[in-house]
């Protein structure tokens, strides 16, 4: 059974604000409702760099590199209608997590983004009874 796995992530919202800039980047790091997401805010390289922060924290949860093959356009943040960000993933991304929840958390200061997940085992540790 695949175990439970966790990955965080921090990127400076400034500089990717300079990133965001090429439009390669853009077309090979995001997915259409993301760049769409963050264009309909305030502070766009805020909301990309949240994404971006996101989809490395997917990355070092499932112990692939960056260059493994596993493209981060496989990994998409999707927000509920209260504004919480869930993942939604490509083919790739859902092989390598094998069918095991896995939960986002999203945070920012003024200059960084911050983005935690937690990829669940499959089966719980304890049944929801717990302890007896
Ligand atoms: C959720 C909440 C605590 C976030 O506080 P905040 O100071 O804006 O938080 P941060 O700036 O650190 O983080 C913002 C991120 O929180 C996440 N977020 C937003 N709403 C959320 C929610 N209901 N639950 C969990 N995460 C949430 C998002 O990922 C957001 O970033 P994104 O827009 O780029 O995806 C605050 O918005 C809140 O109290 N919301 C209550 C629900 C609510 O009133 N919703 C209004 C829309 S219906």
């Amino acid at each position: 059974m695949e175990s439970s796995s966790i990955g965080i992530d921090i990127v400076s919202i400034a500089r990717m604000g300079q990133a965001s800039k090429k439009e390669l980047f853009l077309k090979r790091v995001f997915t259409g409702p993301e760049l769409a997401y963050a264009k309909s805010r305030q502070r766009p390289e805020k909301h990309l760099a949240g994404r971006f922060a996101a989809k490395e924290a997917v990355v070092k949860a499932l112990s692939r590199g960056i260059l493994s093959g596993l493209s981060l356009k496989e990994i998409e943040v999707v927000n509920g209608a209260d504004g919480r960000p869930s993942v939604r993933l490509g083919p790739g991304a859902a092989e390598a997590v094998a069918g095991r929840p896995v939960h986002l958390s999203i945070s920012y200061t003024r200059e960084y983004a911050f983005a935690f997940i937690m990829i669940s085992a499959a089966a719980e540790a304890f049944g929801r009874e717990g302890f007896k």
